[in-house]
């Protein structure tokens, strides 16, 4: 294996410098018609024009409409507001402890024998005061997952340091397990027998688990085509029944709104609000680990727009309650052809969405309708964030640099490092310095996606999608700049000699 990456600001300038943008030009006529007008092809995306008021808490438990202000009891069965039909928020009164009281039982709890103690989840309980008894929480256990240096990626994005919060340790590998514990939970405090999402493959995969647990029937709505095996295998493995649907996400999402009512099964995708609040402990238990430090930045994958959302309504109590020093500034990526969110604020217009035609060998964000965007936008304007998309070509060569670094990830979760390189090395309206302190949100684990990575090394990734053409740079076909190939040997001694020799030489 060939080091390329090289340290420090000079990254910058190796390798295939070329950062891939995808025209309009290459996108289908009939994704055209589905794009918004404003825009253009440029790499980076504009940040919102001015924050919303968000009061974080009401002096009840409910469900609160995010525009209407509208609210619902805690323990209606519904998604959205009864009035206007916006996405609602699960609030409840301010805590009692604060600051470093509040702190200092979180940390406590890390030493205690009970499983609800120990959840990475539930340790941070006085922000998911949604259920009554503890008898109710589900736990496998979870979270709890690593804050890990990077050097080889910050020297490939020119920065100095880069730390990487890998939310792929969960129990099902990725970092819906977060969300699901709670999900699951509310479903049985509120009696439900049957349990259901639309998925890309890992939210399929956590309710299979979680539901399995929790003595749920699982029911998993995924695209025929597109879902890792890796994933899939999961699903089938947790009992899930597993619905390959003839269409993309966005049609099972839909499909899967209108049938769960009739069917009187419960919808845990990040619509539901309750999914969104365990996974805003990922953005508590990162701060623990920064010892209450906030980063300048956190930069996270963007598909569905859950996880951007729940990190920013974290974000909004830790800083009401005095546990944020400062706003750390969320960047949500998503991929070039599957960017919505981008493009929305490319153009100017954040107050409306215009649903895409989602492409991208990225698959766990191969998504054109993101429900949770009107809530990732009021993360991005609250915390002064950015919204960018970055090409298959720096997805993948940065899915292989975060390899290098002995960490790996899935494809999705490569946006990141490809967007830090990108603000880094080329940042005009928006630009990292190189002593900013990052954290990146690797959302998968390298497991969960082994086809993207083996196709990756032996430089075949991008045939079969070339006949897609929104992978292609100006016509030219992509390539693996960081391949890795596995090498066929003859069984003897001498032919093993001669490859190990030649690879021990290139670390001097
Ligand atoms: N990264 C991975 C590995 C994912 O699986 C997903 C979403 C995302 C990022 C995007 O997160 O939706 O909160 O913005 N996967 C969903 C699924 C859609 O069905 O597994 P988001």
């Amino acid at each position: 294996m060939v080091d390329k990456i090289g340290i420090g600001v000079r990254a910058c300038l190796i390798g295939d410098a070329t950062l891939n943008t995808v025209t309009r030009d290459e996108i289908s006529p009939q994704a055209i018609e589905e794009h918004a007008s404003g825009g253009d092809e440029g790499s980076l995306s504009r940040r919102a024009m001015m924050a919303r008021p968000w009061h974080p808490w009401h002096d009840e438990r409910v469900l609160r409409c995010i525009t209407c202000q509208e609210v619902h009891p805690l323990r209606d069965v519904i998604y959205r507001c009864a009035s206007c039909g916006d996405l609602l928020d699960v609030v409840f009164p301010r805590p009692i402890e604060t600051g470093a009281a509040l702190a200092a039982m979180f940390r406590a709890r890390r030493m205690s024998d009970n499983p609800i103690d120990r959840s990475g989840v539930w340790r941070f309980r006085e922000l998911l005061p949604f259920y009554d008894h503890d008898s109710e929480i589900v736990t496998y256990p979870e979270g709890n997952t690593p804050l890990l240096e990077a050097p080889k990626s910050a020297g490939y994005a020119g920065l100095r340091r880069l730390r990487f919060k890998h939310l792929g340790f969960n129990p099902t590998g990725s970092f819906k397990d977060y969300g699901m514990v709670t999900g699951v939970t509310q479903a049985r405090i509120l009696g439900m027998r049957a349990v259901a999402c639309a998925s890309t493959g890992n939210t399929s995969a956590s309710l299979g688990a979680y539901a399995a647990r929790a003595g749920l029937l699982p029911i998993v709505l995924v695209p025929e085509t597109g879902v890792s095996f890796a994933k899939l295998s999961q699903s089938l493995d947790y009992g899930a029944l597993t619905l390959m649907v003839r269409g993309d996400f966005d049609v099972a999402q839909a499909l899967l709104r209108t049938l769960a009512p009739r069917l009187g099964i419960y919808i845990l995708n990040s619509v539901n609000p309750f999914r969104l609040e365990g996974q805003k402990t990922v953005m508590i238990e990162l701060l623990e680990q920064l010892g209450w430090e906030a980063p300048d930045r956190i930069v996270v994958p963007g598909g569905n727009l859950g996880n951007s959302s729940s990190f920013g309504k974290a974000l909004r109590e830790l800083h009401d309650l005095g546990l944020l020093s400062k706003r750390p500034r969320i960047t949500i990526v998503q991929a070039r052809g599957a960017a919505p969110l981008s493009e929305a604020y490319e153009g100017g217009h954040s107050e409306t969405l215009v649903r895409v035609h989602a492409r991208t060998l990225a698959t766990a964000i191969k998504i054109g309708a993101p429900v949770s965007w009107k809530k990732a936008a009021r993360a991005v304007d609250w915390s002064d964030g950015w919204v960018m998309s970055v090409s298959e070509q720096e997805i993948a060569d940065a899915k292989a640099v975060i390899g290098q670094d002995g960490i790996g990830c899935e494809p999705a979760s490569a946006t990141t490092l490809a967007a830090i390189r990108r603000l880094a090395c080329e940042g005009t309206d928006e630009r990292i310095d190189p002593d900013e302190t990052i954290v990146a949100i690797l959302t998968g684990n390298v497991l969960k996606d082994p086809d993207y990575t083996v196709r990756y090394h032996q430089s075949s990734l991008f045939e079969e999608f070339r006949s897609e053409t929104i992978v292609t740079d100006h016509g030219r076909p992509l390539t693996s700049q960081f391949a890795n190939p596995p090498v066929v040997v003859d069984a003897t001694e001498e032919a093993l000699m001669a490859v190990i020799q030649k690879r021990l030489a290139t670390i001097g």
